[in-house]
């Protein structure tokens, strides 16, 4: 089954934006006027698990937690049939909080605490991965029931985020880990890799296929061990999906065929896949440094500076963890420039291209979101900078170093959706808008006779 696709809805985004912004300017000194908030909207997801069914229709995906917990969004993967890849209790717990079945969890990390283990067999989670003799004695002890992956090395040199220095078993060690476990009585089903986040080059996932392959063979021919779960991991994009996919799709043909008398289920743990498209995020422009080049004896070339209500320890993270470069794609204007009273400033705004470095709010030099962009006209104190694309590992990884908050709005366009449909009744400036959206969602014949209701 592919559910139907939905439009883009970026239109539908601004509008929500535009909306908070105008809410915010109703009382323009308080402290919620100057906090970042998002929108979050689950469209994309749906369209995301259609590309994925296309392309890899026999990979079970299990959502990674950790990379975007919100959990109306875990509510709406889960309904989907996703499921979830967790790697912590608190994770676990929050899945199972939705009422998500166990069975539909793996509690996908090589080196957990004894406690975690524990509590994770308590709640009848039955899945979990190993990459070392220690996690093994230590599920004896802990979780001798529990099904266990065998976690092989795999990297995408390539890759933003590589996970392959930490985890993942080198293939020599296969045998001897293996060993180990059919000595202590602990039943291994198969085996797990992750090439690495944000992946880019489709043969480290060829090549941990392979290598998967050799791991089965040979627990068969040297352990007797019959393994049947294959779980390729996590580093799948939007931006580069099919790309991956395709090859990736005929490495598990090629070793793993559906059609013999052991059939491998084959599982996968996306995260960014699904949830970079979340969040469209704002933050206000909270002060401006502009060069002055006229006044300083030695002129310099550098753009003038922004500083937004977020940064780098909050949800630009990325910025560090991965040289993610982040453009703002649209400015809300609605604020001063300086002193001066908002129509004054709106007159005085400048034209034509400008060039901004911008900067979070903390006092660290390192504090820098984007070093260099140009926007398409004079950005001032009190404007909103949107940037798009931001649900992946952005608000999960936000401190609150410096004192700044790491909680965040979050404005849900599926709200908006509901008192579109006349469950709470919609706004009288934003009904066209939610109008439109609520359409996109219906069969043709209902369009009309919805609309005719209004
Ligand atoms: C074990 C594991 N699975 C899945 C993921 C999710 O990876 P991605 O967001 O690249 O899909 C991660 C990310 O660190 C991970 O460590």
């Amino acid at each position: 089954m592919v559910l139907t696709e939905l439009p883009s809805t970026g239109k539908f985004i601004d509008h929500l934006i535009a909306n908070h912004i105008q809410k915010l300017d109703q009382d323009p000194h308080s402290t919620e006027s100057d906090r970042p908030f998002f929108i979050a909207d689950t469209g994309p997801a749906l369209n995301l698990y259609n590309r994925w069914r296309r392309a890899l229709p026999s990979v079970a995906p299990f959502y990674a937690v950790k990379c975007n917990p919100d959990v109306r969004f875990l509510r709406f993967l889960a309904d989907l049939g996703l499921g979830f890849d967790c790697a912590s209790q608190t994770e676990i717990e929050l899945v199972l909080s939705l009422g998500v079945d166990p069975s539909r969890i793996i509690f996908a990390h090589p080196c957990k605490s004894a406690s975690a283990i524990r509590v994770a067999a308590a709640h009848g989670i039955t899945l979990t991965t190993f990459d070392n003799i220690d996690e093994l004695d230590k599920m004896k002890a802990h979780a001798p029931d529990m099904q266990l992956l065998l976690r092989i090395y795999a990297q995408d040199d390539t890759a933003a985020a590589q996970l392959g220095n930490k985890f993942g078993a080198p293939l020599t060690a296969a045998e001897p880990l293996l060993r180990r476990a059919k000595e202590l009585g602990l039943n291994v089903r198969g085996v797990s890799f992750h090439v690495g986040s944000g992946a880019r080059n489709p043969l480290a996932f060829t090549k941990a296929i392979h290598q998967a392959r050799h791991v089965f063979d040979l627990a068969q021919h040297h352990l007797n061990t019959k393994m049947d779960i294959l779980d390729i991991g996590g580093g799948f994009q939007d931006t580069n999906f099919e790309e991956m996919a395709v090859p990736l799709a005929y490495a598990l043909d090629e070793a793993f065929p559906a059609n013999t008398d052991s059939p491998v289920r084959v599982i996968a743990e996306p995260g960014r896949y699904f949830a970079r498209s979340l969040y469209t995020m704002a933050c206000k422009v909270i002060s401006r440094r502009r060069q002055l080049l006229d006044y300083t004896p030695y002129p310099s070339m550098l753009p003038d500076m922004l500083y937004l209500n977020d940064g780098v320890y909050g949800s630009f993270m990325l910025v560090l963890l991965e040289n993610e470069v982040f453009v703002p794609d649209t400015v809300a204007v609605r604020g001063v420039l300086g002193e001066l009273g908002d129509e004054e400033g709106q007159r005085l705004r400048a034209t034509g291209p400008h060039q901004y470095s911008i900067w979070g709010p903390t006092c660290d030099g390192i504090d820098c979101v984007a070093p260099e962009v140009v926007m398409e006209g004079e950005v001032g104190v009190g404007d909103w900078l949107v940037f798009r694309d931001m649900g992946a590992y952005s608000v999960v990884s936000a401190t609150r170093f410096n004192g700044f908050s790491n909680d965040y709005d979050v404005i849900y366009a599926s709200d908006y959706m509901a008192a579109a449909s006349g469950v709470q009744g919609p706004t009288a400036d934003s009904s066209g808008m939610l109008w439109k959206y609520v359409e996109w969602f219906l069969p043709g014949p209902l369009r009309g006779l919805l609309k005719q209701r209004v």
